[in-house]
């Protein structure tokens, strides 16, 4: 009876490893019911997280599991950083985090507890465009608009890349600075999909900016 005991103990373990690592879905749905691993991985924890966003700071008690995109959208009513795929792929939620440009949806806002977050609504105000806001006016960098956020918010940080003297995949020289490059801009901004086809636009927008800049 004792061994019996074991091996079940064991197999629930094995269950709860397998399900971290591979993902609960890989399981068979009676097994997560029958192991009682899914009422663990389902019960929510909450923990209190600071976050300075566009210069104003809020303290929230958050669901750890919250995304900062969701924070930023759901908690915070900050639209303009839009949800495109969720998962990492198309950019329509970059937003900058201390200095950085990450995708908000692959990022959990307990992660960034205490961080400096810009998103298109710090960039710049209806009366005060950011001046990458003009230029993509200006180039008519968008048509939905729905990438624009992120292309912006993007944009603005590609530009800090290339001034801190950052390379990309593209840079060829890696001991001197970047050059500005229509080729280093392309690549710097690949993560960021227009299904518009806006980027020849989203280009000289960018560009015209940077020439007073890098
Ligand atoms: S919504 Fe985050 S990358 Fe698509
Ligand atoms: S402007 Fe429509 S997706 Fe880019």
């Amino acid at each position: 009876m004792d061994d019996l005991n074991q091996i079940n103990m064991s197999r629930r373990e094995v269950l709860i490893v397998s399900a971290l690592s591979a993902g609960v879905a890989a399981l068979p749905s009676t097994a997560v019911a029958n192991s009682g691993l899914q009422s663990e991985l389902h019960t929510p924890t909450n923990a209190k997280t600071s976050l300075v966003v566009n210069q104003k700071r809020y303290d929230i008690d958050l669901d750890t599991r919250t995304t900062l995109l969701d924070v930023l959208r759901d908690h915070l009513h900050l639209t303009g950083t839009k949800k495109g795929c969720d998962h990492g792929q198309c950019g329509a939620c970059t937003v900058i985090v201390d200095g950085r440009r990450i995708n908000s949806c692959l990022t959990l806002a307990v992660m960034n507890d205490g961080a400096n977050v810009t998103t298109i609504e710090g960039l710049g105000t209806p009366d005060k465009l950011h001046p990458m806001q003009q230029a993509f006016v200006k180039h008519d960098g968008y048509q939905c608009g729905y990438c624009t956020p992120g292309q912006i918010c993007s944009a603005v940080a590609v530009l800090d890349e290339i001034q801190q003297g950052k390379p990309s995949h593209v840079t060829a020289n890696l001991t001197e600075k970047p050059l500005l490059s229509v080729d280093e801009i392309r690549e710097r901004m690949s993560g960021n999909i227009c299904r518009c086809g806006a980027y020849s636009n989203i280009i000289d927008a960018i560009t015209e900016v940077a020439g007073g800049k890098v």
